[in-house]
């Protein structure tokens, strides 16, 4: 390594390599998409909600403008309003209790497993009582929850299940995507997502057709047929520019997930000897690492270090959901759920993006290496 490729910044995230690969393409769909005039609900949308499910095996994708309104229109797709609980994970990102909160339902935090940061089924039981109807799962960092048992949990009390995996498209757990094991499964494609456009977008995968219909009227005002309003909705569409965009992006999905478990598997063999906790793989399953998540039990001076560096890092998540001032007035206390407190003060997330150099991972590494 040069002295010069020792001090370049590396990127938290880099995009710019990507766009110039699909930038032919894409430019091209724009053409098409700006002279037949049809910007909204359009072809592509309709053709890359046809793909996601058969990608993801699943009865219906309906595509909205981003990943938070995905989680909102499902709870009221599944009728859970005010009065209503909704046990979350409290690791994750805020869009996710948002949604519940913003529904008038209650989240009410269940802890997480150390290993995985999804949430831990034990706990998740402890947390049901007759006002609760869904569990939310969250498939953070793209690790799979554990679907499975959660599943069983749902069906032995009679609750939703609505699958949070904005951060986790092409995840698998128990020879299934994430996605396809709730009622319904939400997706973001923010930029910086596994698979992300160049702007907001979102999607919910369902089996049912009556949540299908209603999560089609819920994404265009309430509407039934032009002009005809049955309830009030949202404007929450996802546009024609962003769908040929995820259209590209789509069919090269399985080459970007598996150059992102490459970089994982890099920097595995780098930190293995290292006193910290690298991520987790799930036994009968795929982590996408849309975020390689690292527990180091000095992250602060990690953070320094590699700021010092110009390596991009990100302390994905700081503070519990259950102790933001928002939800002061649920009354939880630091303490109540101790594994999201521990992990809030030890992770930290490493640059990861399809396009990492082996340099760039041997350079990451090295700073975490001097640590010791
Ligand atoms: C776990 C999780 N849920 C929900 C969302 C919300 O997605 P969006 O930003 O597309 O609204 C995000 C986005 O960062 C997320 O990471």
């Amino acid at each position: 390594m040069s002295s010069q490729q020792q001090t370049l910044p590396i990127p938290y995230l880099r995009l710019h390599n990507e766009f110039n690969a699909l930038r032919a393409e894409w430019m091209e769909m724009i053409g098409e998409i700006g002279l037949s005039g049809a910007f909204i609900l359009g072809p592509n949308v309709r053709q890359f909600e046809q793909e996601v499910t058969t990608y993801l095996g699943c009865t219906h994708a309906v595509s909205v403008a981003n990943g938070t309104d995905a989680i909102e229109l499902s709870l009221r797709a599944l009728g859970i309003g005010p009065g209503d609980k909704v046990i979350t994970s409290p690791f994750t990102f805020f869009a996710t209790a948002e949604a519940i909160s913003k529904v008038g339902a209650t989240p009410v935090f269940a802890d997480i497993d150390p290993d995985s940061f999804t949430l831990d089924p034990v706990s998740v039981k402890s947390k049901i009582d007759r006002d609760v109807k869904a569990i939310l799962p969250v498939h953070i960092f793209g690790h799979p929850a554990d679907m499975g048992v959660l599943s069983s949990i749902a069906g032995e009390h009679g609750l939703h299940v609505i699958e949070d995996g904005a951060q986790a498209f092409g995840a698998i757990q128990g020879g299934k995507y994430a996605g396809a094991h709730g009622q319904c499964g939400c997706f973001s494609f923010y930029p910086t997502k596994v698979l992300g456009c160049y702007g907001d977008g979102g999607l919910i995968t369902t089996d049912s057709d009556q949540v299908r219909d209603r999560l089609l009227r819920l994404r265009n005002h309430g509407a039934s047929s032009p002009f005809m309003h049955d309830e009030l909705g949202y404007n929450s569409r996802l546009d024609e520019i962003q769908a040929a965009l995820l259209r590209i992006k789509l069919r090269k999905i399985e080459q970007d997930i598996a150059a992102r478990i490459r970089v994982a598997d890099l920097y595995d063999e780098q930190l293995g000897d290292l006193p910290l906790r690298r991520p987790s793989r799930p036994g009968n399953g795929r982590h996408v690492f849309n975020l390689y998540t690292i527990r180091h039990p000095r992250r602060d001076m990690l953070r320094a270090a590699l700021k010092e560096a110009n390596i991009g890092h990100s302390q994905c998540y700081p503070l519990g959901l259950h102790l933001q001032a928002v939800y002061s007035h649920l009354g939880y206390q630091p303490g109540d759920l101790p594994v999201t407190d521990l992990l809030c003060g030890e992770t930290l997330s490493l640059p990861i993006f399809p396009d990492m150099h082996e340099e760039e991972i041997e350079r990451v590494s090295e700073v975490i290496k001097r640590l010791g």
